[in-house]
């Protein structure tokens, strides 16, 4: 966090002075800093820390179809060791995977942090066609989080 607003100052900072430069270049400034707000926006993203803690939290959300702790599946695959593990890839689940979900395992899709961030946030359209009846974490913060402790756990 501390990070991420440290971040957004240091945007907000050079598109004022892009801003306040009246000479023709001025547009140019602009859109450069426009272009570094979004290079530091996805950089932020890819490295944002999420609190484990709190993601214990936002997992009971996950909890009636999903266990972290333990291999073993509910509706959905287990996902103890998610974090680094190829999509379809749990064993105990081979059977129960959608076609999309295998596709997507296939084509080298793994489950890095920024393709979970990318999945929780928008399930349907990360692997579409996938049978999660989840429509998605809206806050990235709680994004952050549950990533945080599904890399953390079970571990103390
Ligand atoms: C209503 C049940 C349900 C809920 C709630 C749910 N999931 Fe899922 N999830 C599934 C199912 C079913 C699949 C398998 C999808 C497929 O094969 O198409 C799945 C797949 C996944 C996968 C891919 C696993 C793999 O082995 O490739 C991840 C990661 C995942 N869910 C994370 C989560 C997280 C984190 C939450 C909570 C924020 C959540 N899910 C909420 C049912 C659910």
């Amino acid at each position: 966090m501390w990070c991420l607003s440290r971040g957004v100052a240091f945007a907000k900072a050079s598109l004022y002075n892009a801003d306040s430069q009246n000479s023709p270049g001025s547009a140019m400034l602009r859109a450069i800093s426009s272009a570094a707000v979004m290079l530091l926006a996805g950089d932020l993203a890819a490295h944002a820390d999420g609190d484990a803690a709190l993601g214990k939290k936002v997992f009971n959300r996950c909890v009636p179809c999903h266990e972290a702790a333990t291999d073993r599946d509910k509706v959905g695959p287990h996902l103890l060791g998610v974090v680094g593990r190829k999509a379809a890839s749990a064993d105990s689940f081979a059977g129960h995977y959608s076609q999309a979900m295998k596709d997507a395992g296939a084509a080298g899709l793994v489950w890095n942090e920024t393709n979970l961030a990318e999945y929780l946030k928008a399930p349907r359209q990360k692997v579409p066609g996938n049978k999660m009846a989840f429509t998605g974490l809206a806050s990235d913060d709680d994004i952050a989080n549950v990533i945080a402790y599904l890399k953390a756990d079970p571990k103390p």
